[in-house]
């Protein structure tokens, strides 16, 4: 078979799933390419995707689960049966159900599924003091989505007839996970929740680095900061991507969750990319 054009549709607040996207479709080796940004794309038309289109689709976790926001605005997406890869990027902690989420919701629109992968991304809540992922997708992450872009490319034109689509997703080889550190991880979240120390709901702004230069809010990928008015975040919007905290110019903004420590703490073992098609 052959396809004339990809498609990047990404939801990628803090660039990790959208650089991994374009290792991919760079992998493809195909010139005619289309970036769909759903971070920054608040509501548009529906999207119909030609026939002879291939998607590839990345989008972060969060908690197990894909980003809700990226799921709300996926619901324009449409397609008659062209084929997309799907691929979730997480923080070096777990994905749990998020790919076969993501797989149910890109079904559900008319896709037919052809491949998928699971990245790890530097978290979004990785700082200095408590690295998570840090750096990540680094060279060897973006050689294997490369890779992985050129066995896609492969996978296609040796198709004849229907798109042969993936068998179980559920399948898919999960990155090896030390036990004694995810028990620890488990036991200080419970304990944290039962503290009843209060958890931050959105990042907090230094007024005196603040220079109101509206980045912020131009990166919000949810409208909870206005522009004029960068010192408050709006915390029934806010999905504590960190998308402000990682583009300030000026570090004047920090999401302080005590998450990040036991994350940096209990997730530091690196987790490897896996494919499945
Ligand atoms: C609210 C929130 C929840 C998250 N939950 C998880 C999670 O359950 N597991 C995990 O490994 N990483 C988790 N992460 C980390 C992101 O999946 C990871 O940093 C990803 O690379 C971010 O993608 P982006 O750079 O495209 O925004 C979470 C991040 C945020 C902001």
């Amino acid at each position: 078979m052959n396809i004339s054009e990809v498609c990047l549709i990404t939801f990628s607040p803090t660039g990790t799933s959208r650089k991994i996207g374009e290792a991919i479709v760079e992998g493809t080796g195909v010139s005619s390419v289309n970036v769909v940004d759903l971070t920054t794309v608040a509501a548009a038309d529906r999207m119909e995707v030609a026939p002879q289109t291939l998607t590839v689709i990345t989008v972060p976790v969060y908690a197990g689960h894909v980003a809700p926001l990226a799921i709300d605005r996926m619901q324009r997406l449409r397609s008659a049966g062209s084929p997309a890869v799907l691929v979730v990027v997480y923080g070096n902690r777990a994905y749990e159900k998020a790919l076969v989420e993501l797989e149910a919701v890109m079904k559900a629109h008319g896709f037919r599924i052809i491949a998928g992968a699971t990245f790890v991304g530097e978290h979004s809540y990785s700082n200095a003091d408590f690295p998570i992922a840090a750096g990540r997708p680094d060279e060897a992450d973006l050689a294997f989505a490369r890779d992985f872009g050129s066995k896609i490319r492969t996978k296609i034109s040796e198709t004849k007839g229907q798109w042969p689509t993936v068998v179980d997703f559920a399948r898919i080889a999960r990155p090896h996970q030390p036990l004694m550190p995810l028990l620890r991880f488990v036991y200080k979240v419970i304990m944290l929740r039962y503290s009843g120390s209060p958890l931050p709901l959105t990042p907090e702004v230094d007024v005196e680095r603040c220079s109101h230069c509206g980045h912020c809010a131009a990166l919000c990928p949810a409208g909870a900061i206005e522009r004029g008015n960068e010192s408050r975040t709006d915390r029934d919007k806010c999905i504590k991507c960190c998308a402000c905290v990682k583009g300030c110019p000026s570090r004047a903004r920090v999401y302080d969750t005590p998450f990040g420590a036991l994350l940096s703490k209990y997730f530091s073992k690196r987790k490897e990319p896996r494919v499945i098609l």
